[in-house]
């Protein structure tokens, strides 16, 4: 059973249960189907873990007592099997003296789980990660707590940031390959996380950690080795980061918290270091083949920079990550990867790159979360400064992937972006009597089964974006297509007020002839676009002006997905089934 999931832990001379519940609650973003928490109090580990939402389990089970200063915690993402206490981290060994978490998958628990058995171990949980418990227990037969962790480390494949305590020792040991984790350290205090967000309300002295890192935690002391190279020095790196900015305030959700900082956020994505961008701007020219490599909203981020690429007289190939194994074939040193996405963490991403890389492409990636595996294994990277993303559904992040293909475009094509202008228009976009109106769009379409979605160009990548955030929050089936292609087949599900979104840009005449296609089935339109038709039944108004209508048309769509979210009862912060950070393959 694989997971994506959220650790935390906690060694020091404070309170670990209040810390690790805070940090935890900071990570519920990168899974919600159960959580847990093991703490040491008088020499026995306490386990409490449950199905559901963290303040859900921590009402029930209270993760405050018993009161300790070592402890974990973890928050799950189940991709297959069931999600269920038994399989909720942590997981312990046959003699409770030993409990772990684990986020990554564990390719040969199987193998392991034959051997263990064998040996007279015995299995609560149909889970991979159990066995990490047992393999440290049965190695400790034979040698001290860190020796066995890290014999029981290195037979491990697949990808995993684990977290041990031990019964005896104060202590907290852990590894990571190929899944995040980071450290944090104060005077006393020693943590590690999934990711710095869980750490930033307790420290600012972070390191992350490299693949097959090994770590030993104690108050206040950390001891890194790495298993394959020996010992290593890591830097110790202070992030300044305002935590308020992180936090819900007044807002209902996180997500329109951050859509309503879209402004903000475009004009510091184009806040770049000139070298940087001359570098990238040099590989573009420079390269025979360049890809696009990206997953989900940042892949129509990508699409979108082929559109301004291409206008630019660049072509390049925007290719889904988890397709791009079929084109490695193609991949020499001749070729640059332009890799997108606001985690830095995405599995089928980083696996492309790797993948690439061994080819001897060239890196670039263009990332939100500094410190994330991309950034560290790209040739180079251009972080989109957009702040920290809580709600699964990627929204300001969009508008900031989006900017950096505007700035590459405007530097190819030597076109100014006229970044107070396109500012004002956004937010006026986000002003409350824009909101409204798109909340009276959304009660006529909070009880629809289907929306179909269309535009040409630049606005079909709109389509295509719009399309995927009605899905995921509100559960609504929403479906994108180029507008000529619509009449090619999808047309046959046009019948008596079936909601069309139309996108109108650059090709107007062409994409209103496609409107009338729709209309003529009884398509129900909502047109989106400078000015209004006769042939809209309403209209959503939005500045038209090249490039940046990418940015225009998107914004309503981001708030009408959060309205019919809303309206439908549904929490648009945690969809279901989904993560934020989807951290398998
Ligand atoms: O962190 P990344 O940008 O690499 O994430 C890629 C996708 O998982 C992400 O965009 C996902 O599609 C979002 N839920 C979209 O709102």
């Amino acid at each position: 059973m694989s997971k994506m999931c959220g650790i935390i832990g906690y060694v020091g001379n404070k309170n670990a249960n209040e810390i690790i519940l805070k940090g935890i609650k900071r990570l519920e973003y990168r899974g919600y189907d159960s959580v847990g928490v093991a703490f040491v109090k008088d020499g026995k580990i306490i386990i409490k873990k449950d199905v559901g939402r963290i303040d859900e389990v921590h009402k029930k089970l209270n993760f405050l007592e018993p009161e300790s200063n070592i402890g974990l915690a973890h928050t799950r993402w189940a991709t297959h099997g069931s999600v269920t206490k038994g399989n909720a981290h942590p997981h312990l060994d046959c003699n409770e003296k030993i409990a772990i978490v684990h986020n990554g998958i564990i390719e040969n628990y199987q193998e392991i789980k034959e051997f263990l058995k064998k040996r007279g171990h015995e299995f609560k949980s149909q889970t991979d990660s159990e066995v990490i418990a047992h393999l440290i227990e049965e190695f400790s037969r034979r040698v001290d707590f860190e020796n066995a962790c890290k014999k029981a480390f290195s037979m491990l494949q697949g990808s995993f940031a684990v977290l041990v305590i031990n019964k005896d020792e104060e202590k907290i040991i852990g590894i990571r390959k190929d899944s995040p984790l980071v450290i944090g350290i104060n005077e006393n205090e020693s943590f590690a996380a999934s990711d710095i967000y869980a750490l930033l309300p307790f420290t600012r002295n972070l390191i992350f950690l490299h693949n097959y890192d090994f770590v030993v935690l104690e108050k206040g002391k950390v001891r890194i080795e790495n298993l394959i190279e020996g010992k290593v020095e890591r830097e110790v790196e202070r992030i300044d980061i305002n935590v308020e900015e992180t936090d819900k305030k007044d807002f209902h959700h996180y997500m329109i918290k951050e859509i309503l900082e879209e402004a903000d956020v475009f004009e510091r994505a184009l806040n770049q270091d000139e070298l940087k961008v001359k570098k990238f701007i040099e590989e573009i020219k420079k390269a025979k083949k360049i890809f696009l490599v990206a997953a989900g909203t940042s892949y129509h981020a990508c699409l979108a920079g082929s559109y301004l690429l291409a206008k630019a007289g660049i072509f390049t190939r925007p290719i889904i990550a988890s397709e791009f194994n079929n084109f490695l074939n193609a991949i020499d040193e001749d070729t640059l990867i332009i890799a997108v996405s606001q985690s830095g963490e995405t599995a089928d991403v980083l696996e492309a790159i790797r993948k690439a890389k061994e080819r001897k492409a060239k890196i670039f990636s263009i990332v939100n979360v500094y410190g994330s595996s991309l950034t560290r294994e790209s040739d180079e990277f251009l972080l989109i400064n957009a702040g920290f993303e809580i709600s699964v559904a990627a929204t300001k992040t969009y508008i900031a992937e989006l900017a950096i293909f505007l700035l590459l475009h405007s530097k190819l094509t030597n076109k100014k972006i006229n970044k107070e202008e396109i500012k004002a228009k956004i937010l006026d976009l986000l002003s409350r009597s824009r909101r409204e109106h798109i909340e009276k769009v959304a009660e006529l379409l909070k009880d629809k089964q289907h929306v179909f979605l269309i535009g040409r160009g630049l606005e079909y990548v709109t389509a295509l974006e719009a399309a995927l955030k009605i899905k995921e929050i509100s559960y609504i089936h929403a479906e994108a297509f180029p507008g000529g292609e619509i009449k090619h087949g999808t047309i046959a599900l046009i019948e008596k007020d079936t909601p069309c979104i139309v996108f109108v840009g650059e090709e107007k005449e062409k994409i209103l002839s496609n409107t009338e296609e729709l209309k003529a089935r009884g398509g129900f339109i909502i047109g989106v676009s400078e000015q209004n038709e006769r042939i809209f039944d309403i209209w959503i108004k939005v500045p038209q002006d090249g490039e940046a209508s990418l940015i225009y048309q998107i914004i309503p769509m981001q708030l009408l997905a959060y309205r019919l979210a809303v309206l439908r009862g549904f929490d648009p912060d945690k969809p279901r089934n989904l993560a934020k950070s989807v951290t398998v393959l």
